[in-house]
């Protein structure tokens, strides 16, 4: 807790945080109290604004519907909020959709960060000490920037060279690099987080953990591309929240931080474990879950394996996660079963259309 004094509440600006990681941790910091938030987010299909219904009485708690490409509103709130950092979540996120329709992707993940970048750096040249040693711009990016991984490869460092292989992490190494060289031109005191696959509650249903639940709940196929090997690191989104805590708090500036869930799982085991909790949770007469799962064609271009070394965070800023599997796996099919109004509020006909989309074809 370096940075910050004990009584001395900061203001964050949060990018994105009406989507599945930015409204845990915005949920997770009011809830904590050691924040204000101010919440820049554009409500693109991926957000809901009922991911935040519970902070609408909060004194603490702003938010901005807007986008991070609009240069003029990003130096407006800074200027008008005088946060102590900046949090980036705001991005285009689904790798099947960069795959489809790239052009968002760069919109939003390149030249949007260029300009929350241009912004942060005007505001925080204008800051006077100490505010201006204590400002960070914290920059959330993802383990896909690394490539992919042979079964035996070890885990990603932070050293590891970039290799994106699709729209989607080609866009998110080059914000990645526009932040590190902010750093070293400017010294914009920033910091990157590059993490494994979330999971949790509040999810948009495109990613395969909850697509697979809410489609077992309503009888509809499980979609496995391929033949269901390749490996991500499932990272529960409340220990992720944790870890971005940390970063901003205790990080050194300049530095990246790879963030894991030290939990590697084939894709046809993680969708095998849903089947067997909703079994327990939501048995059918006639059926097995499992008897839905189907494979269907690949998804181009796709990477193998994603695996974390995080012994950097875990040495310098003695943080690891603290959820298995089993029980964080338990816990989102649970908040699936009891959240059936958010459900039926982000299965609309846009949400159809993608299904049709995306799996169509295949
Ligand atoms: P998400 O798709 O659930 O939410 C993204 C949010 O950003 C949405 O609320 C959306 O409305 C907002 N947004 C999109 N474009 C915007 C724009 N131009 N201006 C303002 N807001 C905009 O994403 P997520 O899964 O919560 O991911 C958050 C961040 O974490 C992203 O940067 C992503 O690359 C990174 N990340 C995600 C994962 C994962 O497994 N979900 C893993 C590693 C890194
Ligand atoms: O690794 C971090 C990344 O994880 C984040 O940066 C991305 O924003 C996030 O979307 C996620 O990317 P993935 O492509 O790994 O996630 P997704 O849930 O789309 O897919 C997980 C794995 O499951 C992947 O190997 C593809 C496979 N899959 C996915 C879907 C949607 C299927 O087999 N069937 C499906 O229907």
């Amino acid at each position: 807790m370096s940075n910050y004094k004990k009584n001395d509440m900061p203001t964050l600006l949060v990018t994105g945080g009406a989507g599945f990681i930015g409204a845990n941790f915005v949920i997770q910091v009011r809830n904590s109290k050691w924040a204000n938030i101010v919440n820049l987010d554009k409500l693109t299909y991926a957000s809901n604004l009922q991911n935040l219904a519970k902070l609408q009485d909060d004194p603490n708690y702003y938010f901005i519907r807007g986008d991070i490409n609009n240069s003029e509103l990003v130096s407006y709130l800074l200027e008008e909020y005088q946060p102590d950092a900046l949090i980036n979540f705001a991005a285009e996120t689904h790798v099947d959709s960069s795959i489809i329709s790239p052009r968002n992707f760069i919109h939003t993940n390149v030249v949007g960060t260029f300009e929350l970048l241009e912004a942060s750096k005007a505001y925080w040249q204008k800051l006077t000490s100490p505010r201006k040693e204590k400002f960070r711009f914290l920059h959330i990016s993802t383990d896909e920037v690394y490539g992919s991984l042979s079964s035996t490869d070890p885990g990603f460092r932070e050293d590891t060279p970039y290799a994106p292989n699709s729209p989607y992490s080609a866009s998110k190494a080059a914000a990645d690099h526009l932040v590190r060289s902010y750093y070293h031109t400017y010294n914009l005191p920033t910091l990157t987080t590059n993490c494994s696959n979330n999971y949790g509650p509040m999810q948009f249903p495109e990613k395969l953990i909850p697509l697979t639940i809410l489609n077992a709940l309503n009888g509809k196929s499980l979609p496995i591309y391929g033949d269901g090997r390749n490996i991500r690191d499932w990272l529960y989104v409340k220990d992720h929240c944790d870890a971005i805590c940390l970063v901003l708090i205790e990080g050194c500036t300049g530095e990246t931080y790879n963030i894991c869930g030290i939990n590697e799982q084939t894709n046809l085991v993680v969708v095998e474990k849903i089947c067997a909790i909703l079994d327990e949770l939501a048995p059918q007469d006639n059926f097995q879950y499992s008897s839905l799962i189907t494979f269907i064609k690949d998804r181009p271009g796709h990477d193998h394996r994603y695996a974390i070394d995080c012994s950097k965070i875990s040495r310098n800023l003695g943080w690891k996660p603290k959820e298995n599997f089993d029980s964080g796996l338990l816990k989102t099919v649970q908040w699936y079963l009891n959240n059936s109004a958010w459900v039926d509020s982000v299965c609309t006909g846009t949400y159809q259309s993608w299904i049709k989309q995306n799996y169509g074809t295949r």
